[in-house]
């Protein structure tokens, strides 16, 4: 391991980063004021599904201090009333024909100052004339549902796709050899990211050289600035994207918004440029949204617990238009990981996505392209078997379980697992909480009318795409790139096509440099999201970023070293095979006092270099993974449910967590923590729900709970560190694992408490209301 003060991999090494966030010197986009910057504020449809009529934008323009009043007719003689979706859909970027959503972009207003831009919002008058809105898939696929994308030719339906995987003959032999079917419905609730900063732009197009700087919340800007290209026919070494400081993403930066465009497409106009923020009610209702998906799950079950095969039927609410930001190749992202930590032959999943009057973009909010809900399923579904088969679900866990030696493992919907240790993370969990000692107390009975429950979750995700053979966006293949300069002091910059909102990469980035070349973390700059100044990578999301970037770095780091090795036998005068590198110096083998350190050797690099080789010490690496990476864990929670009113609370949660390899270990329980927090959320108060006419009801932090300090349990937790055999350091990725893995933990504890009493479901979020109506049904 390296010293403290050079801080490789496993020191928790305080941020790099926090030097200017703790001082308030943070530079988010809305800190970006430029010279004759115009402010834009949009005009959203009050209606969820209606015919546009008019737009009278008179009344607007008046007022002293609008410059502009965009519309789609506008957009539409620039060619950019409609864009392309993330999943090969097309948006509207503003209204031409009808309304498809509540929150949809109508008409934007440019002013001189961002609250006359508001002001001259409300002036714009729209006439609409409403239909009937389609607020769920059920009703979308009824056969006399208004056709909501009238504008696509032949559309005679609301289907956005139909998507099936695994072997339907396989599952079918498999049921029919069970001797129990365990059944599950549910729904798991659309929620949304909710960062703390809100999405927004500042777009400057020169009007003499065209040329573009869009300085905007994007996680992955390299791809942006390509998709720019294609869709506004700007030539792409005239746009430059620069996405600074982030105040969270969690899926929500990675689509394109209308409101991007419009700004871009305004600056273009008018030649100055246009700044537009989003306020916390547009994001929650207009941006990207995740999760959705109305499951069925059966599983096959062996008497004696042998899990035989699992089948399951997934519709997913969509939204007006299909969004999604997932790899082209899969249609309802790798929600077929459903088949989760177990070991079985068959499984078959048939799903569908319907257009809906919501708005469109399910995110990968914290979550590998929709594992989220297939983790959901499989262990809501496992929990439920034990109770049938009266068997304890976490023996039941430990009998199907993957075992450590049948990795790599090939799954029944052809994932390849890198390897796992399941079992030891569950037991792992159980001393942690004492298991058996709350199924002791579980088993004397309620007490002062409180019963006690105990939840049970085994996840594995799988992050970090590509390989690009298999996984894509928009066609840009999932691979990632770092460009690591040593300086001839020593100090070096590293740069990386990945973009942090807040994890820390300027850090652990750093620390993969130090623990492969020995120069302090504190001398390494990390560098990201600038197009003009970083190599081309797909950003950050669904964790990729330490299983691909992190590998990229580690490798050119490598590639350096042997240039290094060269150089350090250059200036030992000895040959290159007889040295040695131990961090922080090259040695000559036998010879430990003959040596040079890192920082000697790169000065050499540009002062005095052997005699043919080029000076210097830089180099750019493009890696693609031969295989995603697949993190897994155990979590286990207790709650006590009070039977009279429904109120849960919960009294330990424990969660071990295996990533690999961790690089910084206290940003990896960071991340375990906000993880943790955000599944709490969902199981217990975080969802977007709608009206029948259509109106969003999570439309502002009032509504949709984003839980404080003060509802978020304490977590406790376990590691075991299973490193992934085919990444250069043995990373795996972190960032979503606890949003995917805990909430069926919470929801499997509550229903734990209950199932005697004959509950076996209660939807998401679990509201006190929600629970106790579950035990009235029963009683
Ligand atoms: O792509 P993103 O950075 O969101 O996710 P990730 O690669 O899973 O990792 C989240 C953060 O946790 C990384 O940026 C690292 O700062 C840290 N990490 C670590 O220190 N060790 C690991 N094995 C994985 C992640």
């Amino acid at each position: 391991m390296t010293s403290p003060e050079v801080g490789g991999i496993g020191h928790s090494v305080k941020r790099n980063e926090d030097a200017r966030f703790i001082q308030g010197a943070g530079n988010y986009v809305d800190d970006i004021v430029l010279p004759g910057m115009l402010h834009m504020a949009i005009v959203r449809s009050p209606y969820a599904h209606a015919e546009l009529l008019s737009i009278d934008s008179s009344a607007a323009m008046e007022l002293e201090g609008v410059v502009a009043v965009v519309t789609g007719e506008l957009l539409a003689e620039y060619n950019l009333a409609w864009m392309p979706t993330l999943s090969g859909d097309t948006q509207a970027v503003l209204v031409t024909d009808k309304v498809r959503y509540q929150g949809q972009e109508v008409a934007a207003v440019v002013a001189t100052d961002p609250y006359i831009a508001r002001d001259g919002a409300l002036l714009v008058d729209v006439e609409y004339e409403p239909l009937q809105a389609i607020t769920n898939p059920m009703q979308g696929l009824a056969e006399d549902a208004p056709i909501i994308r009238t504008e696509l030719e032949d559309k005679t339906d609301n289907l956005v796709y139909e998507w099936e995987s695994g072997d339907a003959a396989k599952t079918d032999a498999a049921f029919a050899e069970a001797d129990r079917i365990v059944t599950l419905e549910t729904h798991y609730p659309r929620s949304h990211p909710a960062p703390l900063e809100t999405c927004g732009i500042v777009a400057d197009i020169d009007p003499a050289t065209g040329h573009t700087t869009l300085h905007m919340t994007s996680q992955a800007p390299h791809a942006h600035r390509t998709l720019f290209a294609l869709v506004a026919g700007l030539s792409e070494e005239n746009i430059r994207i620069i996405s600074p400081d982030l105040g969270g993403g969690f899926g929500n930066k990675v689509p394109i918004y209308p409101g991007y465009v419009i700004a871009t497409a305004a600056s273009l106009v008018i030649g100055k440029p246009v700044k537009w923020i989003e306020t916390r009610s547009e994001n929650l209702i207009s941006t990207g949204f995740a999760r959705d998906y109305y499951m069925k799950g059966e599983l096959a079950l062996s008497n004696d617990g042998k899990i035989l095969g699992l089948r399951v039927d997934m519709t997913s609410d969509q939204g007006a238009f299909f969004a999604d930001a997932q790899p082209t190749q899969v249609r309802a992202g790798l929600f077929h990981m459903v088949t989760g930590s177990y070991d079985f032959g068959a499984a078959h999943i048939t799903t569908r996505g319907v257009y809906t009057n919501k708005a469109p973009g399910g995110v990968a909010y914290r979550c590998s392209f929709r594992i989220t809900e297939a983790s959901f399923l499989i262990e809501r579904l496992v929990h439920n078997a034990a109770h049938e088969l009266n068997i304890d679900p976490a023996e039941l866990r430990i009998k199907n379980f993957i075992q450590p030696d049948q990795f790599p493992y090939e799954s029944p919907t052809g994932f390849e697992y890198d390897s796992g240790e399941y079992e030891r993370a569950l037991r792992l969990a159980m001393d942690m909480i004492g298991y058996d000692d709350l199924r002791k107390e579980q088993a004397e009975g309620p007490k002062d009318g409180k019963r006690l429950g105990i939840g049970v979750a085994s996840f594995t995700e799988a992050v970090g795409a590509g390989p690009s053979r298999q996984y894509d966006i928009v066609g840009l293949k999932m691979f990632d790139s770092a460009e690591l300069r040593i300086h001839p002091t020593g100090k070096a910059i590293l740069k990386l096509g990945v973009k942090s909102q807040g994890q820390g990469h300027e850090t652990t980035f750093a620390q993969i440099v130090a623990e492969e070349l020995g120069i302090p973390v504190t001398d390494i700059k990390v560098v990201e999201g600038d197009t003009d100044n970083t190599p081309y990578g797909l950003g950050t999301y669904g964790s990729r970023s330490i299983p691909v970037g992190g590998a990229a770095t580690a490798i050119v780091a490598r590639q350096l070293r042997e240039k290094a090795k060269m150089i350090a036998a250059h200036l030992l005068e000895a040959s290159a095979e007889d040295i040695e590198w131990e961090v922080p110096e090259f040695f000559v083998k036998g010879s430990r006092d003959s040596k040079v350190t890192i920082q000697e050797v790169a000065f050499a690099a540009y002062t005095n270099h052997p005699e043919g080789m080029e000076a210097g010490l830089e180099g750019v690496h493009y890696y693609d993974p031969p295989n995603l990476t697949y993190p897994f864990g155990s979590y286990i929670v207790a709650v006590d449910v009070d039977e009279g009113t429904g109120q849960w609370k919960v009294r330990r949660m424990v969660a071990v967590d295996d990533c690999g390899v961790r690089i910084n270990p206290m940003i990896v329980d960071g991340q375990i923590h906000g993880g943790l927090a955000e599944g709490f959320a969902m199981s217990s108060m975080q969802q977007i729900a709608f009206d029948e006419d259509g109106n969003c009801l999570g439309s502002n932090f009032m509504d949709y709970l984003v839980p404080t300090a003060w509802e978020t349990p304490k977590f406790e937790l376990g590691e075991t560190n299973t490193p992934s055999p085919h990444h250069p350091i043995g990373a795996k990725g972190v960032g979503e694992s606890a949003t995917v893995g805990s909430p069926a933990a919470y929801v499997n504890a509550v229903i734990d408490a209950l199932q005697d009493r004959g509950v076996t479901n209660i939807d998401m979020p679990l509201f006190t209301d929600r629970v106790w109506q579950a035990i009235q049904d029963t009683a």
